[in-house]
């Protein structure tokens, strides 16, 4: 392929993924997004192999590693659950990581390239210690949020005694580092100060994201995924490949206004999520006078009555969270919103914008479910709505529903944004019992008076639900 065939194939790609990324902003795009970030993609590689760049002796090389690659990469899409998805993305996110190290240590031990000034020389050497430091935090990050979202690590941050300072100290010696780096005569030489601060970025990578409280963690998918992707434009910088640095940058700015969504979902400030600590399982010690606690008795009722106070209601709001997605209920969800729908009752769906566990999780399911998008709103169109419901139905959610985030001041999320779902004239809760959820923090709404719970797997009481509805 020509040099400026693969160019136009580059740009084609380019405009391709932003168009993807406009798609992917709706529910309704959504599915063409996708496509043209695959047709993207494929243009993308096959200009890459094809391109005047790689010798005919590699293609065979590039082909093997593509087979094995996708093939996992398949393999693994297929078999993954939609609730390990997150740690899916997490392990995704420090393959791109360990890439930008690779690829950053590969280009720093090849000789055959010239450079006609020192300056170009020096630029490059820049590009590459700044490659593999962010491709290093990533790399480990990432690894420490897998191990976080699939409970192999617990959520509860450690916090070392001056982390500030340990971090500090740490930026200090990778610039130190950095200039011997730069000042190295040769490859041996330059070798020891990158080792080094590779290491240090690895340990602050793992300080980082061990130093980030469960409630936290929405914030730190999406800004890995934002650190990946400036770790693919570091790689593109190193390889001098245009096409991968506006990917990255795209991936980069994308993931970083996506955490300040988040941010400002949780009504939290971006510094004080990296600097960490939030939702750290353990409640905060009581201030005196402070709220105590929670008031009331638990009222638990059967599938019957659930049916029964959702035949009575005009308006109904569904809260679906993270248990939705455990027990797979969003189906028969679909058919209690048809069945209600059919019997002239107003059913719509509040999504708060952390639910489940990764961006955009519940409302895949419902997408899924085939619920109508005009019936699904985001917790901003919607929580004004609740005092005018008859009943408000929680299946799965927990934090997201939990008023302690509104009236305990010591709370762990206080001041988090949540569903007011204790304000309908009733309130359901189906879950399996009275656990925690994912900040491991106690909830009020379980004890209120106008609250009932219906204990079970959500999939198993909906269906009886349905059954009652239908009987
Ligand atoms: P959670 O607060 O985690 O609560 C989910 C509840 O579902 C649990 O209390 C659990 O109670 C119940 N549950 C689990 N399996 C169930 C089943 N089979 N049937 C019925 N109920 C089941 O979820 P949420 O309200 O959706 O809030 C999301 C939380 O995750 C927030 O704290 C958020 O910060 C965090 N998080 C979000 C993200 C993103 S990006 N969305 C990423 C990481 C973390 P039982 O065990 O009693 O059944």
């Amino acid at each position: 392929m020509s040099s400026s065939l693969s160019t136009m194939a580059y740009i084609g790609a380019t405009i391709l993924f932003i168009l993807s990324l406009g798609g992917l902003s709706n529910p309704e795009t959504a599915r063409r997004g996708n496509l043209f970030g695959m047709i993207g993609m494929a243009i993308a590689v096959l200009a890459t192999v094809l391109g005047p760049r790689v010798t005919g002796a590699g293609i065979p090389y590039i082909v093997l590693a593509l087979v094995v690659g996708g093939s996992i990469g398949m393999f693994a899409a297929k078999k993954v659950q939609m609730t390990q998805m997150p740690e899916l993305v997490a392990l995704m996110h420090s393959l791109v990581g360990l890439a930008a190290c690779l690829v950053g240590f590969a280009s720093y031990v090849d000789t055959s390239t010239v450079f006609p000034t020192p300056a170009e020389k020096t630029i490059h050497e820049v590009e590459i210690y700044v490659g593999i430091l962010i491709g290093a935090v990533t790399f480990s990050g990432s690894i420490i949020a897998f191990g976080k979202l699939s409970g192999k690590i617990g959520g509860k941050p450690l916090l070392l005694p001056a982390r500030h300072w340990l971090n500090l100290t740490a930026l200090l010696v990778v610039i130190g580092f950095g200039r011997e780096f730069l000042a190295a005569h040769d490859i041996a030489a330059g070798m020891t100060p990158l080792l080094v601060m590779t290491v240090i970025a690895l340990l602050f990578g793992i300080h980082m994201v061990m130093a980030i409280g469960g409630a936290d963690m929405p914030v730190v998918v999406s800004m890995l995924n934002s650190y990946s992707g400036w770790a693919a434009a570091a790689t593109g910088f190193m390889l001098s490949n245009d096409l991968l640095i506006v990917t990255g940058a795209l991936v980069g700015s994308s993931g970083a206004i996506l955490s300040y969504i988040m941010c400002r979902a949780m009504n939290r400030n971006f510094i004080s999520v990296i600097a960490g600590g939030f939702g750290g399982g353990a409640p905060a010690p009581k201030a005196a006078g402070g709220p105590a606690e929670p008031q009331g008795e638990v009222q638990p009722v059967s599938a019957a009555e659930t049916a029964e106070l959702l035949r009575e209601a005009k308006s109904v709001i569904i809260v679906p969270g993270y248990g939705m997605a455990v027990a797979q209920a969003q189906h028969t969800v679909f058919e209690i919103t048809k069945h209600l729908r059919e019997k002239g009752v107003n059913v719509r769906f509040a999504i708060h914008p952390v639910a489940g566990r990764m961006p955009g999780h519940m409302n895949v399911l419902l997408a899924e479910a085939k619920v109508p998008y005009d019936i699904v709103m985001e917790m901003d169109e919607i929580n004004a709505d609740f005092p005018d419901a008859d009943v408000s139905m929680v299946i799965g959610a927990n934090d997201i529903v939990n008023p302690a985030a509104e009236d305990d001041p010591t709370s762990p999320i206080a001041g988090m944004p949540v569903l007011q779902v204790w304000k309908a004239k009733t309130s359901i809760v189906m879950k399996r019992s009275m656990a925690s959820g994912y900040a491991g923090v106690d909830n009020p709404l379980f004890y209120k008076e106008n609250n009932r719970m219906l204990f079970g797997d959500a999939k198993k009481m909906l269906d009886e639900v349905l059954g009652a509805l239908k009987g």
